[in-house]
């Protein structure tokens, strides 16, 4: 049985979604049922190809599911055993009934995710051999090349060979042939598909959250493979053209977990499920009391020989990674650098024989740090990708891999997928440390308690003052820009508290270096102007008190987060006070009032908390 679950992409941009179903039962609920459990990804228009006797019948529209339903009442009254669906996220073409997906093209109808990079030079070369196009999309144009392969090779697995390797991109296809009754089709080459066995027939998704609700058994489809669905079976053509039958794994992912269970977002969920997610994340690397990665193949002599660590991420995860600096640098005396992975390719930093690559992922197919992972890996650097969702891109082409078992990540905006990230990189630390004799077995277990039982408390111990943060929130919800300060450690948590609250609230919010407002930002505070002071580091509260003055005397309205034992602040307006039990605990508290405070102040401004505008939950483009 597999640990952890699939959730295939969750990030930002392009994330549209697809299912598919063919077999003995009846197809449109199901697909209609798989789209609503792919909303979570952000969507702007919606569609489903249904084979109805000879025919291939299309209902697509602008809008939302509910949209979809009404137009399949009237125009699909018969049953159908085999159909594809699409959740889009516009990128070629706006939002529009036409540039909804599924397109045809003569004798093939296919659903897409990805980007077709060379559709332009593809249309200009289909559209000289008299094809012509109703859309926009770089869909429509995969369609015809399709089609025209089809009509050429008359068979399905040869055409969509030879379609594909005329496209440069990324792309995950559902396709239906008109003249192929009950047989879906699929390809995935850099945006991921998963294969399902139901009771009653098969099942493809871009999402394992998307079939919960129908099976547990799943495959994945791996880069170039094509899938041949039909009710008997399925059959996977490997890119050298081998043949075999999936081998079909359990997932022990629920279809509960994919859904709000009375919280009135999944953010708020998902926030409330962080002391679990900590502890699931931690327990199968703690169970002696010491840091252990040998259940992830990682061994202390491997971490004895890494000399520096480069952490290449993205947005929350890169936030993560900022911390992580701190963490390997001062307990383990490693040193440690961290970037954008959209960025890395173009001032790859200096590595080393000895250098450590770790990618931080929770989605597992952010393309950037995917890039990133294969540029590192090109340059022969021992990799290790730090991932929620199992077996997705990042994951399988890391060298090594961690995996968070955060559980399913439904809203946009990460929380407990940042907060394991952070978790584990705390426990990579203390391993790093121990591993290297920078700290002995004793000090080692202190840390590992201080993870295990600290941090999860402490996000409780904290959630336990939503009321408190909720009218804090009230401070921040009235006002357009926000700016978040912090030293030392703070400074990375203050970056991870400002985009959470910028994602969802559509504040302007800023993250700065405490030290650093005056050269330059302060200008920018006026009567009013919320500062939220993050003071998590004992040494550094005096300081931290000085910048919360200046910004007070400038007319700031300060939240300060701050430790139980420092001094009461003379400037600050409201106090929120973190818990010394350890650093841990101090840490992990700051962050769950920093996401209650964004969330909080969404709720009051009346935002689409987990599908905020212009956002999804997966960049699979760069
Ligand atoms: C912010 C957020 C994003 C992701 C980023 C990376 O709340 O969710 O900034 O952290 O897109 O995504 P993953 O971790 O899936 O690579």
């Amino acid at each position: 049985m597999k640990r952890g679950f699939f959730v295939a992409s969750f990030g930002y941009t392009n994330m549209c979604g697809i299912i598919g179903y063919t077999g003995m039962g009846n197809a449109l609920p199901k697909i209609t049922k798989g789209l609503s459990v792919l909303e979570y990804r952000g969507y702007d228009s919606v569609g489903l190809a249904a084979r109805i006797g000879e025919e291939i019948a299309t209902v697509k529209c602008r809008g939302r599911i509910g949209a979809l339903e009404e137009k399949l009442k009237m125009q699909i009254t018969a049953e159908s055993h085999t159909a594809i669906g699409h959740t889009r996220w516009a990128t070629h073409g706006g939002p529009s009934d036409i540039n909804a997906h599924p397109h045809r093209a003569g004798r093939v109808v296919l659903v897409h995710n990805g980007i077709i990079e060379n559709d332009g030079e593809l249309k200009r070369e289909l559209t000289a051999a008299g094809r012509t196009f109703l859309s926009e999309t770089d869909t429509e144009v995969a369609a015809a090349l399709l089609d025209v392969c089809y009509d050429e090779q008359n068979d399905p697995v040869a055409a969509i060979r030879a379609a594909t390797a005329r496209m440069r991109g990324s792309y995950a296809f559902g396709i239906l042939f008109e003249d192929r009754a009950d047989e879906v089709f699929a390809v995935r080459a850099g945006s991921p598909l998963i294969l399902a066995k139901g009771a009653d027939g098969y099942y493809l998704a871009s999402d394992m959250t998307a079939l919960l609700p129908f099976t547990s058994e799943y495959a994945c489809l791996e880069e170039g493979e094509i899938a041949h669905l039909c009710a008997s079976g399925v059959t996977v053509y490997a890119a050298e053209g081998k043949t075999h039958t999936p081998v079909w794994l359990h997932t022990d992912m629920t279809p509960e977990a994919a859904q709000k269970g009375g919280f009135a977002h999944f953010m708020q969920k998902e926030i409330e499920e962080q002391p679990h997610a900590i502890r699931q994340s931690l327990s199968p690397r703690t169970a002696s009391g010491l840091p252990d990665f040998s259940a992830d193949g990682i061994t202390p002599d491997f971490w004895r020989a890494v000399g520096s660590v480069q952490i290449v991420a993205c947005g929350s995860a890169m936030h993560a990674g900022l911390l992580g600096v701190r963490l390997f640098e001062e307990l383990a005396g490693v040193p440690t650098t961290c970037h954008v992975a959209s960025e890395y390719r173009y001032h790859p930093p200096v590595a080393r024989e000895d250098t450590l690559v770790i990618l931080i992922s929770q989605s597992g197919e952010t393309a950037d740090t995917l890039a990133a992972l294969r540029d590192a890996k090109r340059k022969k650097l021992s990799t290790l990708a730090i991932v929620n969702a199992v077996e997705t891109s990042i994951a399988r082409e890391a060298e090594r891999r961690i995996y968070t078992y955060a559980g399913p990540e439904i809203a946009v905006a990460t929380t407990k997928g940042y907060c394991t990230q952070l978790s584990v990189l705390y426990l990579i630390a203390a391993a790093m440390a121990h591993a290297k004799g920078m700290i002995g077995e004793q000090e080692a277990r202190a840390l590992v308690n201080t993870l295990v039982e600290d941090a999860p408390a402490a996000v409780e111990g904290m959630l336990a003052k939503k009321e408190m943060l909720r009218s804090l929130a009230e401070l921040v919800a009235q006002r357009e820009h926000v700016f978040f300060i912090g030293r030392g450690s703070d400074c990375a948590l203050a970056e991870e508290g400002a985009l959470k609250l910028k994602e969802i609230s559509y504040i302007h919010a800023e993250a700065y270096a405490a030290g650093e407002l005056k050269h330059g930002t302060i200008s920018l505070i006026e009567e009013g102007t919320p500062v939220v002071a993050l003071s998590t580091e004992q040494e550094l509260y005096d300081k931290t008190e000085s910048n919360v003055r200046e910004v007070c005397s400038r007319g700031a309205r300060v939240i300060l987060l701050c430790r139980e034992d420092a001094p009461v602040s003379a400037s600050a307006e409201k106090t929120v006070r973190l818990p010394i039990t350890s650093h841990a605990a101090t840490l992990f508290a700051a962050l769950a009032a920093l996401q209650l405070l964004a969330y909080e102040a969404a709720v009051l401004r009346g935002t689409d908390i987990d599908r905020p505008r212009n956002l999804a939950k997966s960049v699979t483009v760069e």
